[in-house]
């Protein structure tokens, strides 16, 4: 029996959908949105985790639909993405065409324009407005989810930038955003102009305590004890939420700040977990385990193990496969305990019925003991008791001493969650967005550039006095790099500051890049390429530690004839140098060129460099977009080099030594697998035309299926891939960032 009641001027429709995802009754703070709606009206929603956000977006998105109108779902995260695509591709019985983006090609902005909602991330939504398509001028809703994310300095400015341009571009589509408990929504909503809905509701009940030796005292001062089976707290209280709870199907997810805890606890408590599981559980994980593959690094090995006894763990190390298999094991309820640092917290839906804060601090640069926000700690509990799954949930943090509870319950469960403040005015966020403004002429001269500014979060949060400064600082820096012209007038982008846009880099970059392609340098190598990049700002670098500094020194000093940028004598400049060092050695050996030696496994890297599957991943698509990047401002510039950096950004992308680049070209052929082919004495596709299925079957790593797979696409004349026009290439570029960005913990 369907009890829903819409308000007037709601589609009558939307009831359909309800249906169909099961949706008996609405939560009152969905029952409280359902006017501001009808009306078309804008929305903060700032409500606890769990409340149903999404599906309050998701009534705006169909009283829209059912009208002919399109929306636009921007989310931080892939995960995300994905999972908002799955609940409203369910709908495609109603007519609704969903389209998930996270953009790897630019072609895919025209696919666009044929589907009623797209699911992107916030950086694709930004590189869709760069390239101005079309369609987004007629959006009629716009939801942005975890927009207190306008907080984070990372993604924050790039969220505030597209609601500021959506504000101004399109000013009658309607916007929902959806926020977690914050200290200052009502702030959000009159910078929106929005209605702000709050409440404190939340579906499942959430216990939040502080654990301390064997026992949580609760919000209300109850306590409770739990058994102690193995002396140590946190075993402790995993194991009872695992073996103790009511109906044996208790899972528990612990949070904590670095990936080697986060490894070392789960493979602590597989040891301990295996011994309590029944025969049919340990199979089942025995399967899974033993599908976990594709990987000679250590970190996959001791997935392997971990999951084998019932416990995984999950962190950016991993590569989007395994992470995806670690969630779909703890989601199958197979894995039972979940160790996982905090980039699992936001907005995902995940049967843990128990959530433990292991940290509450984190590393930071000015205080390696940070206390992390309230806001954040929220987040990590909230993923504990979901509707979907559970009917109740626990969430607690863990006291490393009796002194500790007082200022933790204080802190993380009476507390009220921090307010959220632009994060804009960071220079090379306010920078990268300024120049974009005129590069894509969404701005042309200082007025439009102001009402612009003014239109932001951070002038609607800070004194107009000191963004005045800060803007005039910056536009000087742009116009004396040459990315733009100041005349009385008007202000143009360059072909330079045009260029410098569309790669999606942070000038600085640009700047950097453009001094190496002056320099004159002995002799050039891929040596002397890579560290430029690595020398960008936009490329995270790898720090040295103190025992590594000789080695990094001396590699330095040896090559210095090699060296694009001059070596630095200020300290901090020459710490961040020997830095952009490192992170070359890094990518040096991922295309096999220290030291005669050739490509290196995944096993050397971590041991190496201490970077697993995932991280090599991040930083080669990272390598990858600067060093196509570079080779624009290259030809730009007509510097001599584009040809040399075109070889070692083809290089990196494969992560291979020269001679195999004809190999990887045929499908189904990466790094290791060309290795070996070359090594069997296949050394071009000449040969490999030449031989027989039942020769390249003999090779280790290709087997007869592969081997039938490579003739039969060289006979289909896919074999090697045509020669790519370098357009092609840079076109790619922008949106690859995204994916970058997707990863970042
Ligand atoms: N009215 C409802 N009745 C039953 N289940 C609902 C209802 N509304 C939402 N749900 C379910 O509740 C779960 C949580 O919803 P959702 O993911 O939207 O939460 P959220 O408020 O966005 O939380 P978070 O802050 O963690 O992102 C989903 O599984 C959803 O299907
Ligand atoms: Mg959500």
């Amino acid at each position: 029996m369907m009890m829903i009641e819409l308000p007037r001027g709601m589609h009558r429709r939307v009831i359909e959908a309800f249906d169909i995802w099961g949706i008996q009754e609405l939560y009152p703070p969905q029952k409280d949105a359902m006017g501001p709606i009808a009306k078309g009206e804008n929305l903060v929603v700032a409500v606890p985790t769990a409340a149903g956000k999404s599906l309050i977006a998701y009534v705006a998105i169909l009283n829209r639909f059912f009208r002919k109108g399109k929306a636009l779902y921007v989310v931080p995260l892939r995960a995300l993405a994905s999972e908002k695509y799955e609940e409203l591709s369910e709908l495609s019985g109603l007519g609704l065409r969903v389209a998930l983006s996270y953009g790897d090609y630019d072609d895919e902005d025209k696919r666009l324009e044929h589907y009623d909602v797209v699911v992107a991330t916030s950086e694709k939504a930004d590189s869709l407005l760069r390239h101005r398509s079309g369609w987004l001028r007629n959006l009629k809703v716009i939801v942005a989810d975890e927009v207190h994310l306008l907080n984070d300095p990372g993604r924050g400015p790039t969220l505030e930038v597209i609601l500021t341009r959506f504000k101004q571009l399109n000013p009658d589509a309607q916007l929902i955003c959806l926020s977690a408990t914050i200290g200052n929504s009502t702030e959000i909503a009159g910078w929106l102009g929005a209605r702000s809905v709050t409440s404190d509701f939340r579906p499942v009940d959430l216990k939040e305590g502080v654990v301390q030796g064997n026992e949580v005292t609760l919000e209300d001062l109850g306590r409770i004890e739990f058994r102690a089976r193995t002396g140590n707290t946190l075993n402790d209280a995993v194991l009872d939420g695992i073996l103790d709870s009511d109906d044996g199907q208790g899972q528990v997810l612990v949070f904590v700040n670095t990936r080697k805890s986060a490894e070392t606890t789960a493979l602590e408590m597989s040891d301990i977990l295996s011994g309590h599981l029944g025969n049919g559980d340990l199979s089942e994980l025995r399967s899974i385990s033993n599908s976990i593959g594709g990987s000679e690094a250590r970190v996959i090995t001791k997935l392997r193990k971990a999951v084998a006894g019932g416990a995984a763990f999950h962190h950016a190390g991993l590569s989007n496969e395994h992470r995806k298999k670690v969630e779909a094991g703890f989601k199958a309820r197979r894995i039972k305990a979940l160790y996982a640092t905090p980039t699992l917290a936001a907005g995902i839906n995940l049967p843990a019925r128990r959530v433990i804060v292991r940290d509450w601090t984190r590393f930071e640069t000015w205080n390696p003991r940070a206390p992390i926000p309230v806001l954040e700690i929220k987040q990590m509990f909230g993923r504990a008791g979901r509707p979907r799954y559970d009917k109740v949930g626990e969430s607690w943090v863990l006291a490393r001493k009796p002194e500790e509870v007082d200022l933790l319950m204080e802190r993380y469960i009476w507390g009220k969650p921090e307010e959220v403040l632009s994060k804009l005015g960071a220079r090379p966020a306010l920078r990268m967005h300024m120049l974009s403004s005129f590069a894509t002429n969404y701005v042309k001269d200082m007025t439009e550039l102001w009402d612009f500014i003014k239109a932001t979060f951070y002038a609607y949060q800070n004194d107009t006095w000191k963004i005045s400064t800060d803007v005039e600082e910056l536009m000087e820096f742009l116009v004396d790099e040459g990315f733009l012209r100041r005349g009385p007038e008007m202000v143009e982008a360059t072909d330079f500051g045009k260029r410098v846009a569309r790669l999606y880099i942070d000038p600085l970059s640009a700047v950097v890049i453009r001094e190496a392609l002056r320099a004159s340098p002995k002799k050039v190598t891929p040596f002397s390429i890579l560290q430029v990049i690595c020398d960008t700002p936009d490329v995270p670098p790898l720090f040295v530690r103190g025992k590594e500094s000789d080695h990094v020194t001396n590699y330095m000093y040896a090559h210095q004839d090699e060296l694009l940028i001059p070596i630095p004598e200020e300290e901090e400049e020459y710490e961040w140098y020997l830095s952009s060092v490192k992170t070359a050695m890094f990518l040096l050996e991922w295309i096999g060129e220290n030291d005669g030696s050739v490509e290196a496994g995944e096993d050397r890297i971590e041991s190496l460099f201490n970077l697993g599957p995932g991280d090599v991943r991040n930083k080669v698509e990272t390598a990858v977009w600067i060093l196509y990047a570079m080779r624009e401002l290259s030809r730009l510039f007509g510097s001599g080099m584009t040809s040399e950096i075109d070889k070692v950004a083809l290089r990196v992308e494969h992560g291979i030594r020269e001679e195999l680049l004809p190999l990887v070209q045929l499908r189904g052929i990466g790094r290791v697998r060309a290795r070996r082919l070359f090594e069997a004495g296949y050394r071009s596709v000449d040969i490999i035309r030449k031989a027989k299925v039942s020769q390249l079957a003999q090779v280790k790593g290709i087997g007869r299926q592969l081997a039938v797979q490579i003739k039969n696409s060289m006979e289909a004349g896919e074999g090697p891939m045509e020669e790519e026009g370098p357009e092609e290439l840079v076109e790619d570029v922008g949106p690859q960032q995204t994916q970058l960005l997707d990863f970042v913990e």
